[in-house]
């Protein structure tokens, strides 16, 4: 199965990812971590990518289309891959649609009131990328799962945030219609807990393997 995982900066895309990638064996394919990966190795990649990343804005659409193409000719996608944080504009659906076929897009709807606050308190495992929030840590500096140190993301600060929500809103909120059209959309819930949320994508995922 070929899933996308579409939602604002701070939805909750890696946290599910992470969810679904354990229960699923799906690979988890996060374009903002293959990002963070070439920034912290400085690649030519990275030193671009940087560049766009800390202002809150996208990558262009050619560079991003071609990291993704490369990822999913990859021996372990051939049955089957989620994208997260891919596509986030109409040509790079566009894109997609042209070298793969796409079973379900899981939305995941938050008020956007909440988002501030989830992204200015999340930490996240320099070594396994499971992000947290502060206000579930009571203080603790490791990750639960692999034990690696917690870390917080340059672009998790208020400023780049604001400029995140607002190029989301022109540039990947359109995919909602785009998709539904298609008749792959599934809106999920994204106010309520992480648990609540996988529970949700878990039926459905279920159901869709039947
Ligand atoms: P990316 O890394 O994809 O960031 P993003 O889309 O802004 O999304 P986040 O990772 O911030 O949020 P998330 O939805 O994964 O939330 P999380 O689960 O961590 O991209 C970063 C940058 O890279 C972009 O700005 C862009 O510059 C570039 N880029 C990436 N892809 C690109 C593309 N395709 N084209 C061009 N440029 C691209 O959760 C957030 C917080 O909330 C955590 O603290 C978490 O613990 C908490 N939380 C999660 N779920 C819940 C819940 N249900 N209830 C309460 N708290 C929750
Ligand atoms: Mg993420």
């Amino acid at each position: 199965m070929n899933i996308i995982l579409l939602g604002a900066p701070g939805a909750g895309k890696g946290t599910q990812a992470s969810r679904i990638s354990d229960a699923y064996k799906l690979p988890h394919i996060s374009t903002g971590d293959i990002f963070r990966e070439n920034i912290k190795n400085e690649t030519p990649i990275g030193l671009l990518a940087k560049s766009y990343i800390d202002k809150g804005q996208l990558v262009p659409d050619e560079v991003t289309c071609k990291i993704v193409e490369g990822r999913i000719e990859k021996d372990d996608c051939k049955d089957g891959y989620m994208l997260d944080g891919f596509p986030r504009t109409i040509a790079q659906a566009e894109a997609l649609d042209k070298i793969t076929k796409i079973d379900l897009v899981i939305n995941i709807d938050v008020d956007f009131s909440l988002l501030l606050d989830r992204l200015c308190g999340r930490r996240v495992c320099k070594d396994c990328g499971e992000s947290y929030h502060i206000s579930w840590l009571n203080g603790a500096t490791s990750c639960k799962r692999c034990g690696g140190e917690l870390y917080q993301r340059k672009d998790d600060n208020e400023e780049t945030v604001q400029s995140r929500l607002d190029v989301y809103n022109a540039q990947t909120a359109p995919l909602i219609e785009y998709y539904s059209k298609k008749g792959l959309l599934f809106n999920v819930e994204g106010n309520n807990s992480p648990d609540a949320v996988f529970a949700a994508v878990a039926e459905k995922l279920d159901a869709m393997k039947k």
